[in-house]
């Protein structure tokens, strides 16, 4: 679709700062990491923010989260870093307003191995990029468990990275192994990435493992720790099999208002918010909205 379509009015546009890219990323499997980039991309875009959600994980869990069926749509994220097709053909309307989705099907699985003799492979995502960064305010891309060339693409297109820590045992393994790549990759090829934040997910205040993980966490990563922990909750759990994110799902539980909280505090981190937008997608000076 055309993505700039939605935005030309008579009147001129305001001038576009560069959409900021988060990468939402930890090598960790069922960590939270796609719960986070739908739900957190779903309150962005009601902030109002124009949100594009990027899907570069197999799996495509992100990509039905939001009620979309990759193998219908005219091309996916595979299509945009294997065979260089303009990444403003793959990005998709969602039911959400403001919010924008870059497909993934199971044929992703093979971009790694065909990506292996590609000129400047690890770059795929970033140059791709280009093309809609002015169109969007914030760009989410959800990563796949692991470090290898996809999450590699990611933190190489993004401005930060957010890692969501699982309150459970272990919670901390690997995450050694996470920032040694993000540290080679901002030394390498993007010297403008920043971890962003660590967000704790599946947080059970009842329980004496979920107090020790906060506390673990605070002692590693202090002031770069989410306020916002993200509490356990059924209902976060059901969402996907809706095809809602959970501020559609349900807007008044726990687990939504979390992730409008969490929303909050990336806008803050990420420096998003000179401008914003008013209901009908235009341009507007935060300033005039708050006075
Ligand atoms: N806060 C939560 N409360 C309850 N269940 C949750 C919560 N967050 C995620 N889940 C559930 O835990 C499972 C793993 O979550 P999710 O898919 O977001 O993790 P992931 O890190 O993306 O997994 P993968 O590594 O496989 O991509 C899912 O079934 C999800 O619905
Ligand atoms: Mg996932």
């Amino acid at each position: 679709m055309d993505v700039e379509a939605q935005d030309h009015r008579d009147s001129p546009q305001p001038a576009r700062a560069r959409g900021r890219v988060l990468s939402i990323a930890n090598q960790k499997g069922g960590v939270g990491k796609t719960t986070t980039a739908v739900s957190l991309s779903a309150a962005l875009a009601q902030v109002p923010l124009r949100v594009l959600l990027i899907d570069l994980d197999p799996q495509g869990n992100a990509t039905s989260g939001v009620g979309v069926r990759g193998e219908h749509c005219a091309a996916t994220v595979y299509d945009v870093i294997v065979d260089d097709t303009p990444i403003e053909d793959a990005v998709e309307p969602t039911s959400v307003r403001n919010l924008f989705l870059v497909p993934a099907t199971i044929d992703l699985a093979g971009a790694e191995i065909e990506l292996v003799s590609a000129f400047s492979r690890e770059q795929k995502l970033r140059r791709a990029l280009e093309g809609v960064r002015e169109d969007f305010d914030l760009i989410i891309i959800d990563c796949p468990p692991s470090l290898g060339l996809l999450t590699v693409n990611a933190l190489t297109a993004a401005d930060g990275v957010l890692v969501p820590i699982q309150c459970e045992y272990y919670a901390l393994e690997g995450l050694g192994a996470l920032r040694r790549n993000a540290e080679l990759i901002e030394n390498n090829l993007n010297p403008g990435l920043e971890i962003t934040g660590f967000v704790l997910t599946m947080h059970d205040g009842r329980t004496r493992l979920s107090q020790q993980v906060v506390e673990e966490v605070k002692e590693h990563f202090g002031e770069r720790v989410f306020q916002t922990r993200i509490p356990r909750s059924v209902r976060l759990a059901e969402a996907p099999s809706y095809g809602q994110p959970i501020t559609v799902f349900d807007p008044g539980s726990r687990g939504s208002v979390a992730y409008h909280r969490l929303a909050t505090e990336v806008i803050t981190r990420l420096g998003v918010g000179n401008s914003t937008r008013d209901q009908s997608g235009e341009h507007v000076d935060t300033q005039e909205v708050q006075s």
